[in-house]
């Protein structure tokens, strides 16, 4: 774990959810409800999981990166029934600055969870001390770009020809919108 770093909590609340970090046991859930869905992983950085295998890949290096920084990956559940929802998390990448992202399954789109998990997060940030959280996304995604200004964060930057949405195009490197938050 970096020096100084306070590790994040394991298990989150909030109002409605329950927020907590993956165990390798949850990849058959996490692939068949979000990763292995194409309308789901369309904007994503990684390409969507053709086998529960890809999905066990992403559970381990998640793991590892959990051992080697005390933060990573999350994955957001329903607090009542404990259904899936999506998945979330912190990546640390350095002692003050964390990179964000979140997914969430198609029948859990348009509740407003990728709002309150992402409070929930900037939450923790702030108790970790962190000066800077940031996000990066395709410049047509406007649910993402709502859900980014609407807690707080705004576009430091466009960058151009910098990320491949494998998804959408690829190996091409696309223009990305940078979205910061400081504390
Ligand atoms: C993007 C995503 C995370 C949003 O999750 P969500 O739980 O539906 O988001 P919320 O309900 O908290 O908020 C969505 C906001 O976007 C708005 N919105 C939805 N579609 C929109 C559109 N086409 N244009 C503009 N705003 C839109 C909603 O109205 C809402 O804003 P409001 O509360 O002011 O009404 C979800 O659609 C998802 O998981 N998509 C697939 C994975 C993904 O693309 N992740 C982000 C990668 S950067």
């Amino acid at each position: 774990m970096p020096l100084n770093f306070l590790a994040a909590p394991q298990t989150q609340m909030t109002e409605r959810l329950l927020i907590r970090r993956p165990r390798i046991e949850d990849a058959e859930q996490v692939f068949s409800r979000y990763a292995s869905d194409a309308a789901v992983t369309r904007y994503l950085g990684w390409p969507t999981h053709i086998d529960v295998a890809d999905t066990r890949k992403f559970l381990l290096l998640a793991q590892e990166h959990w051992e080697r920084k005390g933060i990573g990956p999350l994955l957001v559940f329903d607090r009542q029934d404990e259904q899936l929802l999506g998945g979330t998390g912190l990546e640390l990448e350095d002692n003050n600055t964390a990179a964000t992202g979140y997914v969430f399954a198609r029948s859990a789109w348009g509740k407003g969870y990728a709002t309150e998990t992402m409070q929930a997060l900037l939450g923790t940030a702030r108790q970790l001390r962190l000066a800077c959280v940031y996000a990066l996304c395709h410049p047509d995604h406007e649910p993402s770009i709502r859900v980014l200004e609407k807690c707080g964060f705004h576009q430091a930057a466009l960058l151009q020809s910098e990320t491949e949405f494998p998804n959408l195009a690829p190996g091409v490197k696309s223009d990305v919108k940078r979205f910061e938050i400081q504390f």
